[in-house]
C-alpha cells in the first residue's frame, strides 16, 4: 500500500428492522386495569405490559411538575420495556403530562414511537351521552383544576354545559380497598350532592378518573337510574381499536400473541390482590424500580 493512500472500508448498511413490543399502558396505580380489561376484550391479540405507580400514587393532588416528572419517567421504562405505544390510562397524567410529552419530549427521545391519552376519546364522543344537553363530570382535583375537559369538550361539543366536580378523596379510599365502605358512601354522596345542586337537570355523569368504576355500585346508589353513568375503558377500547387500524406504521410496530404483564412500583402481593378488582380477574405482578 502506498503510504499516503487512504483506505476506505465499505461496510454493509444495516437498516435497523422495527422491533415488536407490546402495547404500554400506565397509570399513577390500579385505575388503568379497568381501562387494560376494555382494552384486551376488543383487542384480545396484542400483548400488553401495564404499569402502575402505586408507590407515588395518588396523582392527582399533586404539582404539575411531580405529575408531568412521574408520567414521563413511566412512559420512558415502557419504551426500554420495548413499548412501541403507550396508553396514559389516567387522567391525571394525561391533563397534565400528555401534549408536553408528545410535544416536546417524544421529537428529542423517540420519535417513531406514541404515547396517547384517554382524554381525546372521551371528550370526542361523550355529547353524544346527554339528552338533556347537561353533562357532569368527576375526577381528580388535578384533572378539573387543569380544565382539560371544558377546552376539549368545547371544542367538539360547544353547546353542551358541563359541571365538574373535584373529588380529592375517591382515589385514596379506592387505593385502599375502602370504595364499598360508609366512609366511600359518605365522602361520594357529599361531592355528589355539590354537583347536582349545581344543575338537578344532569342526565349524564362521566367518571373522569380510571379509579372511578370501583365506586360505581354506590355512584348508581345515590344518582338513581335516571343519570347516565359513563366509564371510559370501553370508550378508550373502541378508539385504540380504530387507531391501529388507522396507523399501520405504528400497529406493525406491536406485537400480537396475547400475553399480558404486570408492573407495579409498589409490593406485588398488594397490588395483585386488589388490581384484580379493577381488572375483574387474578393475575401476578411484579416489582419494579423506576
Ligand atoms: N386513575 C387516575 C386518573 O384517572 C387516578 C389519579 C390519581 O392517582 O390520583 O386520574
Amino acid at each position: 500500500m502506498r503510504p499516503n493512500s487512504i483506505v476506505v472500508t465499505l461496510y454493509p448498511i444495516f437498516v435497523p428492522m422495527s422491533v415488536q413490543g407490546p402495547i404500554g399502558i400506565f397509570d399513577s396505580g390500579f385505575g388503568g386495569l379497568t381501562v387494560l380489561n376494555s382494552i384486551r376484550a376488543v383487542l384480545p391479540d396484542y400483548d400488553y405490559l401495564y404499569l402502575g405507580d402505586s408507590a407515588r400514587t395518588p396523582y392527582g393532588t399533586r404539582s404539575f411538575e411531580s405529575v408531568y416528572e412521574f408520567t414521563w419517567e413511566g412512559v420512558k421504562y415502557l419504551f426500554d420495556q420495548g413499548c412501541s405505544l403507550v396508553i396514559l390510562a389516567c387522567n391525571t397524567a394525561a391533563a397534565k403530562a400528555l401534549r408536553s410529552i408528545q410535544q416536546k419530549e417524544l421529537p428529542l427521545y423517540a420519535s417513531q414511537k406514541r404515547v396517547l391519552g384517554v382524554l381525546r376519546p372521551t371528550t370526542e364522543t361523550i355529547g353524544a351521552y346527554s339528552q338533556s344537553g347537561n353533562l357532569g363530570i368527576v375526577g381528580t382535583p388535578g384533572t378539573v383544576t387543569s380544565k382539560s375537559y371544558l377546552i376539549e369538550i368545547e371544542r367538539f361539543f360547544p353547546e353542551l354545559r358541563v359541571y365538574q366536580q373535584a373529588c380529592p378523596m375517591w382515589v385514596p379510599l379506592v387505593e385502599n380497598g375502602e370504595h364499598l365502605s360508609e366512609g366511600a358512601l359518605y365522602f361520594v354522596e357529599k361531592d355528589l350532592n355539590r354537583l347536582f345542586e349545581r344543575n338537578a337537570s344532569i342526565d349524564t355523569l362521566l367518571l373522569a378518573c380510571t379509579h372511578y368504576p370501583l365506586l360505581a355500585p354506590i355512584i348508581e346508589k345515590i344518582i338513581g337510574d335516571q343519570v347516565q353513568l359513563v366509564s371510559q375503558g370501553p370508550i378508550v377500547a373502541r378508539s385504540l381499536q380504530d387507531y391501529l387500524k388507522r396507523h399501520p406504521e405504528v400497529d406493525d410496530n406491536c406485537s400480537q400473541t396475547g400475553s399480558m404483564e404486570v408492573l407495579t412500583t409498589e409490593d406485588h402481593l398488594k397490588f395483585e390482590s386488589l388490581g384484580s378488582q379493577f381488572f375483574g380477574a387474578p393475575f401476578q405482578a411484579r416489582h419494579v424500580h423506576l
